[in-house]
């Protein structure tokens, strides 16, 4: 394991049994319909490339990039876009991809974001889930796993832009963020 890791959350094999279930659901919720997926870069690239191999649907893909946390483990509250979609998503089935949804400041920023474009439908799929932390109610859709209030990196999910390459989520010492702040 790596040094920095205090312990597994969720393996890798839980993680994929999950999100083989929510490709499922997904696809069966929109037979018949062609999806646009939007992963939202950084932190979701992991688990989006996962999901898209499960779902039977046809799907577009395409990407925004926001940023709130920056090089700190806690938001600073304010959302910026770094990167917009490719295209508008107006009459679109858009199905926006989180990898976490902490505050739900970030998401609930961009799901007013696309709505503003009038898209035939926006639903929300988030691997992880930190209800004690929620700052903004948001709707989450398609959920895999709620969780603690817990330091967790891995599976795309980094702490100052590192570990988001490891194969678990995983719990990150307390050392590492403490030092840095
Ligand atoms: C993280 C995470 C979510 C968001 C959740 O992204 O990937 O997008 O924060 O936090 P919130 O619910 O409190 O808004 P981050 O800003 O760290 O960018 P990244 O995806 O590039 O790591
Ligand atoms: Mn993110
Ligand atoms: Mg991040």
């Amino acid at each position: 394991m790596h040094p920095d890791i205090e312990r597994v959350l969720l393996g890798r094999e839980e993680i994929q049994e999950r999100v083989k279930m929510l490709g499922e659901t997904i696809s069966a919720d929109y037979r018949g319909k062609e999806l646009l997926a939007v992963g939202v870069l950084k932190g979701s690239v992991v688990f989006l490339a996962d999901l898209l191999r499960v779902l039977t649907v046809p799907v577009e893909l395409d990407f925004i990039a926001v940023s709130s946390y920056g090089a700190s483990s806690t938001t600073t509250g304010v959302v910026r876009i770094l990167k917009d979609l490719d295209r508008s998503v107006t009459g679109k089935e858009v199905l926006l991809v989180e990898d976490i949804v902490d505050t739900g400041l970030t998401l609930k920023y961009l799901t007013d974001h696309l709505y503003q474009q009038e898209p035939a439908g926006l639903k929300v799929c988030a691997l992880l889930d930190k209800p004690s932390r929620r700052r903004v109610p948001v709707t989450i859709d398609y959920l895999g796993f709620s969780i603690p209030d817990e330091f967790v990196v891995g599976y795309g999910l980094d702490y100052a832009g590192r570990y988001r390459n490891l194969p678990d989520i995983c719990v990150l010492r307390r050392e590492i963020y403490e030092a840095r702040e």
